[in-house]
């Protein structure tokens, strides 16, 4: 059988306007570790059980092991390599001040999905907030106290210093436009981190 058509797909990533030509079948997670050699967005389950691979669409924290690579035209992805264009972000810095990572492997992940939520609500958070919005990040090492501890000292450090919404600000397109293709059925390259 033929290997699927591939489809151009319109979009801005990272701030950064480009078209793709992706399979059908292609998702969003590949698309970004494989193609684009964004791989800071992490390959866990691959099927929607841990949030490793937790993105931003439109400023909304979506599982992109679950998306379609054709479900971004038109739309803006952020990924954790947006988090901060200067320096390191305050939920980075705070993750740190916490030791809120050990093998770091669902930090990205937790980042942009609590990103969202300080944005959101545009104040300090509660660690009953934090947990909630973290309940499908899946963490192996930290037991999450301390993952919980960073997020909540984040956003008053954020609130207080109107930092809220980096990702956001960092999205300004460009008229910079590329077509990316991919040979189809090139398999992923095992073991990037
Ligand atoms: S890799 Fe997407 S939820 Fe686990
Ligand atoms: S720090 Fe290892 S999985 Fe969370």
């Amino acid at each position: 059988m033929p290997p699927p058509k591939s489809v151009l797909v319109n979009t801005t990533i990272n701030g950064r306007a480009m078209s793709l030509a992706v399979p059908p079948n292609r998702t969003l997670l590949e698309v970004l570790r494989y193609d684009l050699d964004l791989i800071g967005t992490k390959q866990g389950c691959d099927k929607g059980d841990c949030g490793a691979c937790s993105v931003q669409i439109d400023g909304v924290p979506m599982l992109s092991c679950l998306t379609l690579a054709t479900k971004i035209e038109g739309r803006r992805v952020d990924t954790v390599e947006n988090l901060s264009k200067v320096g390191s972000h305050p939920l980075e810095d705070a993750m740190d001040r916490w030791n809120a990572a050990q093998c770091g492997f669902c930090t990205p992940g937790i980042l942009m999905v609590a990103e969202n939520l300080i944005a959101e609500k545009n104040r300090p958070v509660t660690r009953e907030e934090a947990a909630e919005a973290l309940a499908g990040n899946l963490c192996r090492c930290t037991g999450y106290t301390k993952i919980l501890d960073a997020v909540v000292d984040a956003s008053v450090v954020m609130t207080e210093s109107e930092e809220v919404g980096t990702t956001d600000a960092a999205a300004e397109t460009t008229d910079a436009s590329e077509v990316m293709t991919r040979p189809e059925g090139d398999a992923p390259t095992e073991g990037a981190e």
